[in-house]
């Protein structure tokens, strides 16, 4: 049994590329990409999720959630990945997957994350506060924005004379890119795991 991901972006999609690089390279195996959904049609992740052959799907506007249940129960998908997806859950949709949805943080939370803590503006308030040491969280989704339980996290160095856009790329580089698929990996093979417990004890 494969887990079915689906991949909610908005963006660049680079943390979607992570995740696809690490599904060729063996590195993601307890889990499939079967979906990429966008909220955003412009969005270079689509174009990403293309040249893989992953299935895509852009939904905007209103009624958002409820257009995303349908698709996520027509695919089969099993886990939400939010890899840059810039758009706040409800409670009510979060309350649907518990434990079943991951997202990435560009800092180590609980510094710079919740409401209006996203992209380059947390990159932007850790300059200005002037921490030292940065880096990445990956966590569950719950009904607080960034608050849910994290699973991994990394350090990166901040270095004198760092813009948001430098910053930013090192802690992609250096912390998104690797905890991101290595957290969907450990999560996928716990759920492969625990499915075949209870196939046993059937
Ligand atoms: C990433 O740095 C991700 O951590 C951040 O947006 C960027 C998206 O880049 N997400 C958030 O700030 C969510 N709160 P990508 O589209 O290239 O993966």
């Amino acid at each position: 049994m494969l887990v079915r991901i689906a991949v909610l972006v908005s963006g660049g999609g680079t943390n979607l590329q992570a995740l696809i690089d690490a599904q060729k390279s063996g590195a993601l195996k307890s889990g499939k990409l079967a979906l990429v959904v966008s909220n955003n049609p412009g969005a270079y992740a689509l174009t990403r999720a293309k040249e893989d052959g992953i299935p895509a799907e852009i939904i905007e506007g209103a009624d958002f959630e409820s257009k995303l249940l349908e698709i996520l129960r027509g695919n089969g998908i099993d886990i939400i990945v939010l890899a840059g997806f810039m758009r706040i859950l409800s409670t009510e949709f979060t309350a649907k997957y518990p434990r079943r949805i991951l997202n990435v943080h560009p800092s180590l939370i609980p510094s710079f994350c919740g409401r209006g803590f996203y992209g380059l503006r947390v990159h932007r308030a850790a300059l200005e506060y002037g921490v030292k040491l940065t880096g990445a969280t990956v966590h569950f989704v719950n009904e607080i924005p960034d608050g849910g339980e994290i699973i991994m996290q990394k350090a990166v160095e901040v270095i004198d004379g760092d813009t948001p856009e430098t910053l930013q790329r090192r802690v992609m580089e250096e912390a998104e890119w690797a905890i991101l698929p290595a957290a969907a990996e450990r999560i996928c093979a716990e759920m492969v795991k625990n499915q075949v417990q209870k196939g046993m004890s059937n």
